[in-house]
């Protein structure tokens, strides 16, 4: 028989057979009668089983919370009009017994600490706000796709054992490749900068990106997913209104799916208004000595200066016009004032969620950027050829999905966002 899934009892005929599975989530077993509340990941119910009917009660009796079970039995007249979904069961089978104690408990008012709960990430998740994350994620990234798609992206996988850095050679990892080194790579950055020159025309990748970041922060992961888009004969402002436009098709789709599950469990989404505001980092320097912050022209922004910034531009806002020293490579200069680049990072209040660009797509002045960064243009050889022989001027992005799911959520730590954390300390689960 088929299944139904338990937010769906209450809608299912009185009296008709229905077939249900899922985890016990208590049990409560008296001389005459055991009641069960059952749980899958749609709901709970509650399913009455009276020893005459059942054949196999007594073992029933003895089973553990989050035993894996399947109920065949009817919804009875009297439960039909209240919101308390019942089934008397006619059969139940035992699929796998859980062993006790529990490492952790799945309705237990008191919260585990954080450890346990990665620890136990199986458990974890039973536990319907925290799956709630990850349904967040899912159709975030749906709603993204889509966007993505229907603006004729071409989604690609590009390799992650790679040879040379795209963001600077100090987060590297490094692999054995046979008789070679080889890296994780940082970012899909210079391949999917190659499918320009491909005639891909415009691309998307959504993949994991690895950064050997020794700071064990509640921003940063060592593996996170970075959603790239890079896109033909466009420039920063189009590569902006992409990311922005892909957002909010991104929570669109997340509160057409999840709307009042989000709204119950107490996070507070909106559809964010188009176009997000526009600061230049000029600006923002300028903002802060109005603040007494003393910050020079060409310096990053302290985390304490992003928290002052986003206390005056709250939400989604892009800082513009990133010195070029600051930027990789790869970052186009601005044609009226090469101080600066056609480069912008996307901001939630203090947080950074993407950075992008305009690209430089001369290879000789690529050549002279691999130059003034030090380093030696020889071992991107591979990548300057694509440049060679008809590269089209080109600009994207590169976003951190577990950042966007942090802030959508509201979360404190990154971590809370990623099924497995990748840490200074954690490979394990
Ligand atoms: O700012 P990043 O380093 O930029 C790039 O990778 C460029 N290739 C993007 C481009 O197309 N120009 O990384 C992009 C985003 C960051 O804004 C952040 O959201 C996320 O990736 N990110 C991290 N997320 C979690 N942990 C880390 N260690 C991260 N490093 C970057
Ligand atoms: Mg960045």
């Amino acid at each position: 028989m088929e299944r139904t899934y338990l937010a769906n009892v209450q809608g299912a005929a009185v009296n008709s057979e229905i077939n249900v599975c899922g985890w016990i989530q208590e049990l409560r077993a008296l001389k005459n009668i055991v009641f069960i509340v059952l749980r899958d990941n749609t709901g709970t119910v509650q399913v009455t089983l009276k020893p005459d009917n059942i054949s196999n009660i007594n073992e029933v009796r003895e089973l553990e919370r989050e035993s894996v079970i399947c109920v065949t039995g009817v919804i009875p007249e009297r439960t039909k009009s209240t919101s308390n979904r019942e089934i008397v069961a006619s059969r139940l089978v035992i699929l796998n017994r859980a062993e006790k104690p529990l490492p952790l408990g799945i309705t237990d008012p008191v919260s585990a600490d954080f450890e346990t709960r990665l620890n136990n990430r199986f458990l974890d998740l039973r536990k319907r706000e925290n799956a709630l994350v990850f349904r967040i994620e899912s159709s975030m990234l749906w709603g993204m796709r889509r966007f993505f798609h229907s603006n004729n992206f071409v989604e690609i996988h590009t390799p992650k054992i790679v040879a040379a850095a795209t963001e600077g050679g100090a987060d590297l990892f490094g692999v054995r490749y046979f008789e070679k080194e080889a890296y994780l790579n940082q970012s899909p950055q210079l391949y999917k900068e190659i499918m320009m020159s491909a005639g891909l025309d415009r691309v998307f990748e959504v993949g994991p990106a690895f950064r050997a970041e020794q700071h064990n922060t509640v921003r940063h992961l060592n593996e996170f997913t970075s959603v790239d888009i890079e896109m033909s004969f466009a420039d920063h402002h189009d590569a902006m209104h992409m990311l922005e436009n892909s957002i909010r098709a991104g929570i669109e789709r997340t509160l057409d799916e999840l709307g009042p599950e989000i709204a119950s469990s107490g996070i507070k989404m909106e559809i964010p208004e188009v176009p997000f505001p526009r600061i230049s980092y000029r600006e923002c320097i300028a903002f802060l000595k109005t603040r007494g912050v003393d910050v020079t022209f060409g310096e990053d922004f302290s985390p304490e200066q992003l928290r002052e910034i986003g206390s005056q531009y709250s939400g989604f806002y892009f800082i513009t016009g990133w010195p070029s020293s600051l930027r990789a490579f790869y970052t186009m200069p601005s044609a009226e004032d090469p101080e600066i680049s056609n480069s912008f990072d996307l901001q939630y209040n203090e947080k950074e969620i993407t950075s992008g660009a305009q690209r430089v797509h001369d290879p000789e002045l690529l050549t002279k950027r691999f130059l003034s960064k030090g380093l030696n243009p020889d071992d991107f050889d591979f990548y300057i050829r694509a440049f060679r022989y008809g590269m089209p001027p080109h600009a994207g992005f590169g976003l951190g999905l577990e950042r966007l799911v942090m802030i959508l959520c509201n979360l404190q730590n990154i971590r809370e966002a990623t099924l497995f954390p990748r840490d200074r300390t954690r490979i394990v689960p």
